[in-house]
């Protein structure tokens, strides 16, 4: 599974493992990683440098057709630049948290990103995609779809943790951001039918890693 087109969608909702495993996993299969939960951020931080109220549709989906993005897809060292900005510290902070689910809600960002990210995964041919859509909507025809879960309390641990945030106000705010992403209309969270579900709640990293090179590979755990 070295060489040749493979491509693994890995969905799940934020704090599962998700960005880890995706990184690890494509560093293991020597391909490349595409983080699109990235590109919803990056366009949500244009949006909030250019003054644009978060929920005015009309005015999100002209910020996001005007925003140049480049994303680096080495799953060593991934990058976002928007406008030439390099904005990965950014993209992470609590005023762009605060407005993506709004923005990523909106049908024509999703349209434009999922274009986007069909043309990187086309160009790619071996890549590790990680989302919310990836398995159901962007890449349908992925070699390997995998949906990874994990305990609301795991997640918020861990969340507040990497950011080194006050657990309640982290559990708090990922139950709000679970609720807007799972309940939109446009490509809510949800499991591809045909997708793995792993949960990661008392998996360690490199075991969730293990199995899914495994299963790339056609061998059982064990074998
Ligand atoms: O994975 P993340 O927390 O960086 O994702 C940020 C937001 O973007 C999240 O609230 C849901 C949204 N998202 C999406 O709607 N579709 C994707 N494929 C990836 C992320």
């Amino acid at each position: 599974v070295r060489t040749g087109r493979c491509v693994v969608a890995v969905d799940g909702p934020s704090g599962s493992g998700k960005s880890t495993v995706s990184r690890r996993l494509a560093t293991a299969l020597d391909a490349r990683y595409l983080d699109t939960g990235a590109m919803y951020r990056a366009v949500t931080w244009a949006v909030l440098r250019s003054g644009v109220d978060p929920q005015d549709a009309e005015a999100v989906t002209k910020v996001a057709g005007e925003t140049d993005l480049k994303i680096g897809v080495d799953p060593e060292a991934p990058s976002v630049t928007a406008d030439g900005v390099a904005v990965d510290r950014e993209i992470r902070g609590p005023e762009v948290t605060a407005a993506v689910s709004a923005v990523s809600a909106v049908p024509a960002v999703r349209e434009l990103l999922v274009a986007l990210q069909r043309r990187m995964i086309e160009a790619a041919g071996r890549i590790v995609v990680e989302g919310r859509d990836i398995g159901a909507v962007v890449a349908p025809d992925a070699d390997l779809k995998v949906y990874l879960t994990a305990s609301a309390e795991a997640r918020a641990q861990r969340r507040s943790t990497e950011n080194a945030a006050d657990l309640a106000a982290t559990a708090a705010d990922l139950a709000r951001r679970d609720r807007l992403d799972s309940t939109r209309t446009a490509d809510p969270l949800r499991q591809a039918p045909d997708a793995v579900v792993l949960d990661t709640t008392s998996l360690g990293i490199d075991e969730v890693v293990a199995r899914l090179h495994d299963l790339l590979t056609g061998r059982r755990p064990g074998q």
